[in-house]
C-alpha cells in the first residue's frame, strides 16, 4: 500500500486541463512547425503537399495520437512499461522500445537545429544577421554550420538546459512555461505574418502555399507528408503515451487530441504564411531546404521597424517552442529508465543527455568534419531525420493502431475513449475504431512500402 502511494505521488501528472493542452501542444509545436513544415512544403509542391499532409493527419497520425494517449493514461506508465502492463509475455513492449530509440535519435538531430536557433538569438541581438541582403544572412548561416566548436557548444548548451528542466520534474516546468509562452508565440507569428503579407510580391508566396500543384506529388512525397504528420504531432514513438500517463481520468482524450491537432496545424500554416511571401518577395528559391528559417526570416525582420527587437524575440520563441518539444522527447527515455530500470530521475537524465550529446555531435558535424560520410546518399543529420520520420514513426504508428484495433479490442478501447461512458461519444468511437483497426494500418503500410520503393 505504502509503495503504491509513493508510486502515485511520483507520477503526479499535469494539474489542469489547460495544462494538459498547453503541455501536449508544447510537445507538438516545435521546430516541426516553424522549420520543417515550411521547407518540406516548399520542396514538395506547396498546397498539394499540405492537402496530402492533412489527409495523413486525419487518417494516420490523429488516430494514433488518441491511441497513444489512451494506452498511456490507462496504464500510468512509460512507453515500454505501458505495453508490459497491458500484455504478458507478448512482444508488444518492443513498440515502446522502438519509441525510446526514436526519441533518442530525433533528439540527436533536433538538438543540432535547436542549437542553431539558440545561437541565432545572440546573432540577432548583436546584429550579425541583421541584413536585408540574403547573401549576407546566407554567409552567416554557412559559417555556423560549417564550424565545429560553435555549433557543438550550442547543442550541448541546449541539452543542458533541457536536462535541468527534466530533472526538476517535467509536469510543473513544462506546464507552467508553455501556458505562458504558447500564446506569446502565437501573437508574434501574427505580427510576422502581417509583415510578410504586406511585402511587395507577397501574393506569389500565397499562391505557392495555397494553390495546389499536383504534378509534384509522388509516392516519395506522400511518404514525406506522412512522416511529417507523425513528427508534427509527436506520435509513433511513445511521447503521447508518456504524456497520456500524466493525464487525469476525467480528461477527454479524443477532444484533447483534436484540439492539439487543430492548433498545431494552424501554427504550421501561420509559419508558412510568415515565410513564403517573404521568400518570394526577396527572390529566394522556395525549396532552399532547412536553411529557410535561418536565411529568410532574418531578412524579413531586418526590413521591418524595430526589426532587431522582433528578431531577437522571434528566435527566443522558436527556441522555447523547440524546448517544449525537446522536453517531451527527453521525457520518453527518462521515464523509461526511471520506471523500468529503477534509476533516479537525475541519473537517468544525465545518462540520456550524455548519450544524446555523443550521437548528436555526429549530426552537428555532418555539415563540417563529417560531411564526406554519406549513407544512402545522405549525411548523418539527414539519415537520422529520414530513419525516424519516414520509417520508425510510421512503423510505430502502425503498431499502436494495430494494438488498439486488434489486441485491445472495441470494448477495452471504448472504456478509455469514452471515460467509461461518461463522455457519450460512442458514435465517434466507432469511426475511430474503424480507422485504427483497418484504415490507418493499411494506409500507413502502403505508403511506407511505396515510399521506400518496395513496389
Ligand atoms: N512535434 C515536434 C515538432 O514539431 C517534434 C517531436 C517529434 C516532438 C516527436 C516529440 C516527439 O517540433
Amino acid at each position: 500500500m505504502e509503495e503504491t502511494r509513493s508510486e502515485i505521488a511520483q507520477r503526479e501528472g499535469f494539474s489542469s486541463s489547460i495544462g494538459v493542452i498547453a503541455a501536449t501542444l508544447g510537445s507538438a509545436v516545435g521546430l516541426g512547425n516553424i522549420w520543417k513544415f515550411p521547407y518540406v512544403t516548399g520542396q514538395n509542391g506547396g498546397a498539394a503537399f499540405i492537402l496530402i499532409y492533412l489527409i495523413a493527419v486525419l487518417l494516420g497520425s490523429l488516430p494514433v495520437m488518441i491511441s497513444e494517449l489512451m494506452i498511456g493514461r490507462k496504464t500510468n506508465a512509460n512507453a515500454v512499461g505501458a505495453f508490459k502492463k497491458l500484455t504478458k509475455r507478448e512482444p508488444w513492449f518492443l513498440v515502446g522500445v522502438s519509441g525510446v530509440l526514436s526519441a533518442f535519435l530525433i533528439m540527436a538531430f533536433y538538438t543540432t537545429v535547436a542549437g542553431w536557433v539558440f545561437s541565432y538569438i545572440f546573432k540577432a541581438a548583436t546584429g550579425t544577421i541583421h541584413s536585408t541582403n540574403p547573401e549576407q544572412t546566407s554567409a552567416v548561416f554557412q559559417g555556423l554550420v560549417s564550424g565545429v566548436g560553435e555549433p557543438l557548444f550550442w547543442q550541448i548548451l541546449v541539452l543542458g538546459i533541457t536536462g535541468v528542466i527534466i530533472m526538476a520534474g517535467v509536469a510543473k516546468g513544462i506546464e507552467r512555461v508553455t501556458k505562458i509562452l504558447m500564446p506569446i508565440l502565437f501573437v508574434l507569428l501574427v505580427i510576422v505574418d502581417i509583415r510578410s503579407l504586406t511585402l511587395p510580391g507577397a501574393a506569389e508566396g500565397l499562391k505557392f502555399l495555397f494553390l495546389p500543384d499536383f504534378s509534384k506529388i509522388s509516392f516519395g512525397v506522400v511518404l514525406a507528408a506522412l512522416g511529417l504528420a507523425f513528427f508534427k504531432l509527436s506520435v509513433g514513438m511513445g511521447t503521447m503515451t508518456t504524456y497520456g500517463s500524466y493525464m487525469g481520468k476525467e480528461e477527454d482524450l479524443p477532444r484533447t487530441a483534436l484540439k492539439v491537432m487543430l492548433a498545431d496545424t494552424l501554427v504550421s500554416i501561420m509559419a508558412g504564411v510568415a515565410i513564403f511571401p517573404a521568400v518570394f518577395a526577396f527572390g529566394f528559391e522556395p525549396k532552399s531546404g532547412p536553411s529557410l528559417l535561418f536565411i529568410t526570416i532574418p531578412t524579413v525582420f531586418a526590413s521591418m521597424p524595430f526589426g532587431r527587437f522582433f528578431m531577437v524575440l522571434f528566435f527566443i520563441l522558436v527556441a522555447v517552442a523547440a524546448t517544449g518539444a525537446m522536453l517531451s522527447l527527453l521525457e520518453v527515455p527518462v521515464a523509461y529508465l526511471v520506471e523500468e530500470h529503477k534509476l533516479t530521475r537525475r541519473v537517468a537524465t544525465l545518462l540520456t543527455i550524455v548519450a544524446i550529446a555523443l550521437v548528436g555531435s555526429t549530426a552537428t558535424l555532418s555539415t563540417s568534419l563529417l560531411s564526406q560520410h554519406l549513407f544512402f546518399g545522405k549525411n548523418l543529420f539527414d539519415l537520422y531525420d529520414f530513419v525516424t520520420s519516414n520509417i520508425l514513426l510510421p512503423l510505430g504508428g502502425i503498431f499502436f493502431a494495430l494494438f488498439v484495433g486488434w489486441r485491445w479490442g472495441y470494448k477495452g478501447m471504448l472504456v478509455e475513449f469514452s471515460n467509461d461512458g461518461r463522455l457519450r461519444n460512442e458514435g465517434v468511437a466507432k469511426i475511430f475504431f474503424i480507422l485504427v483497426k483497418f484504415v490507418a494500418p493499411i494506409a500507413i503500410t502502403l505508403v511506407l512500402l511505396a515510399g521506400l520503393g518496395v513496389f
